[in-house]
């Protein structure tokens, strides 16, 4: 129970990696607010994590600042306390770069970047209150390479990076602590289609070769929320089955 009387909120946590996050944290004691717009995925999602009180839904659009800053006065009405946030609601358009439309890039900056600020600054004056926190940014690997027509999904998650670190200089002293995580290839609903496509095996590409679990993104998540990761901010966790590192294709390992 290392997150015993921690007050956690995750956002996208009604869905694949928030859901599984949330689900790790309660299983450590801690009580989890899961902050999605989709109020009745956000409802069961918590009623199957944990009994009422464990794991609650409040719904919240991260792009919208008035709406961020209500749930976070109310997790703190609540529970009194807000010790760790993980920003990981991410959506993502993959088109062609001219087809990109205003509306599309848009929609990817105001929901990957402009989204995990807002929650940020909503929650930290509660963590200064409280003498410590954790702010955990779900990056992605395309916060490191480029990927194939995703222009804007990789811009804004290049931008969560450097939000990353500047928040963690900014915060520095206060006790809060500020990270990413970049998941790699996770069997989530996001890439539903992409797992069932067995001519492009996501998978085999990986050195691990395998699809990741939004459990393996967790178990970073876990780490990264525990009073003993408190030394490490301003950094950048891969959880790609080490996917960027080697780049490599399939045949390439043997
Ligand atoms: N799945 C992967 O392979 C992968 C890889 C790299 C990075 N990521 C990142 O991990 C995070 C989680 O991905 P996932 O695969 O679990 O996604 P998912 O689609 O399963 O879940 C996303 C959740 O965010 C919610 N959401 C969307 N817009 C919202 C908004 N404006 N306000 C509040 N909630 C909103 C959705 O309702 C959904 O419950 C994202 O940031 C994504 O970019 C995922």
């Amino acid at each position: 129970m290392r997150l015993r009387n921690k007050v956690a909120v995750v956002t996208g946590g009604a869905s694949g990696i928030g859901k599984a996050i949330a689900a790790a944290y309660v299983q450590e004691g801690a009580r989890v607010v899961l902050v999605d717009i989709d109020e009745r995925k956000g409802k069961d999602a918590a009623a199957e994590i944990g009994a009422e009180g464990e794991a609650v839904c409040l719904r919240a659009d991260v792009t919208d600042s008035a709406s961020v800053n209500q749930m976070a006065q109310e997790v703190d009405r609540r529970f009194g306390r807000i010790d760790i946030l993980v920003n990981n609601v991410g959506v993502r358009i993959t088109k062609p770069f001219l087809e990109h439309t205003d509306a599309d890039w848009n929609i990817m900056i105001a929901t990957n970047l402009t989204g995990p600020f807002f929650c940020a600054r909503a929650v930290t004056p509660f963590m200064i209150r409280g003498g410590s926190g954790r702010i955990i940014n779900t990056a992605s690997i395309a916060s490191f390479v480029g990927r194939p027509n995703r222009v804007a999904y990789v811009s804004a998650k290049s931008g969560l990076l450097g939000m990353t670190r500047a928040l963690a200089i900014d915060l520095g002293g206060t006790g809060i602590t500020v990270n990413a995580i970049a998941p790699g290839s996770i069997n989530s609903p996001m890439n539903a289609s992409q797992a069932a496509d067995a001519d492009h095996d996501w998978g085999k590409e990986t050195p691990v070769g395998r699809w990741g679990t939004p459990e393996d993104i967790a178990n970073a998540a876990l780490f990264l929320a525990l009073d003993a990761s408190s030394y490490i901010t301003g950094a950048e966790l891969k959880v790609d089955g080490g996917w960027v590192s080697t780049k490599a294709r399939a045949g390439e390992l043997a």
